[in-house]
């Protein structure tokens, strides 16, 4: 039997961070630049069961029987086989990697669970429909984000633009105009689930105000597929503006990424925000196709660790 693979893309939150955990609208789209892959080969003279795993990335190389059940590759493994019914599978060998920065908003974790899941179960002779790999992809989002909104798993699986509320069916919008997107990693790594934690520690102390920022952020992500929809770009760069400031308030950013945020703009950047859990990781910044180039410069200055230039609805 030959290699089977399969790959996921990375993904950037363009508008509605954490105020998505809460009910409201959140706008991501997928990166391509950048992919997870999982090769699964088969191992006939393995004994049934037996699944041999190597990770390169993360200097893992061991058997599922020896990773604990919550170890994000033995549950998204372990998804598989429970929703096929199949407690021992041929032997195989599974081999992932991923040039999608880690713990840096950028979906690796779903993009990895995404590969996987589907490559094992094409090994087991299944393509499981995308509705059931997003939400096999949601459980082991759980492990790294705590009270995931989804947002990941959903455009990381369905590799395409969407407008996401939590709770609701897909949702994919049309992008009138292509428009072009710099993604600055501060180079700090920041897990999700601790940002998101934070935010909710503050919620709790004081749910009027942070439901009230909530609200606007929602209100932008609003505003920002209207004008999406419409092709008017130019729109965009104040509304990722007011999401940066309004995210500050929620006490997700840090110095790095307002650096990282005030170079794209004072290098021609029509607007500039965090995107993802924040605190680290990368920010975004709207370019025109004249200027892209300077900003990926001013962001190396300011001390970025690696630029992406992605055109989005392309
Ligand atoms: O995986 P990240 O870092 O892009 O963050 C996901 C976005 C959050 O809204 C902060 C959390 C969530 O579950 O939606």
């Amino acid at each position: 039997m030959p290699a089977l693979s399969a790959s996921a893309p990375g993904k950037v939150i363009l508008f509605g961070e954490h105020a998505v955990v809460y009910g409201q609208p959140a706008i991501a789209v997928p990166v391509t630049h950048v992919q997870a892959k999982a090769i699964v080969t088969a191992n006939p003279r393995g004994t049934a069961g037996s699944v041999h795993i190597q990770a390169p990335d993360i200097d893992l190389d061991c058997y599922l029987r020896d990773l604990a059940p919550e170890n994000p590759l033995a549950k998204a493994i372990n998804g598989v086989l429970t929703s096929l019914s199949i407690e021992h599978p041929p032997a195989f060998n599974l081999r992932v990697t991923s040039s999608i920065p880690l713990a840096s908003g950028m979906g690796s974790g779903a993009a990895i669970s995404v590969a996987v899941i589907r490559v094992v179960a094409a090994f087991l002779g299944r393509q499981l429909p995308d509705e059931q790999v997003s939400a096999l992809t949601y459980e082991v989002e759980k492990i790294y984000h705590g009270t995931p909104s989804g947002i990941d798993n959903t455009v990381v699986t369905y590799a395409m633009p969407v407008y996401f509320i939590k709770g609701q069916p897909i949702q994919t919008f049309a992008v009138n105009r292509p428009f072009t997107i710099v993604i600055g990693n501060t180079g700090v790594r920041s897990p999700t689930s601790v940002a998101v934690g934070d935010v909710r520690k503050n919620w709790q102390a004081d749910p009027a105000s942070f439901e009230a920022l909530f609200a606007q952020i929602g209100e932008i992500a609003q505003q920002a597929r209207l004008a999406i929809e419409a092709g008017q770009i130019e729109a965009l760069g104040p509304l990722m503006d007011e999401n940066h400031k309004l995210l500050q308030a929620l006490t997700v950013s840090s110095p790095e990424l307002d650096q990282l945020v005030d170079a794209a703009r004072q290098a021609g950047a029509l607007g500039a925000k965090l995107s993802g859990g924040g605190r680290g990781g990368n920010m975004i910044a709207l370019a025109d196709a004249a200027n892209a180039q300077a900003i990926v410069q001013a962001l190396i200055d300011a001390g970025a660790t690696g630029t992406i230039t992605t055109a989005v609805g392309s």
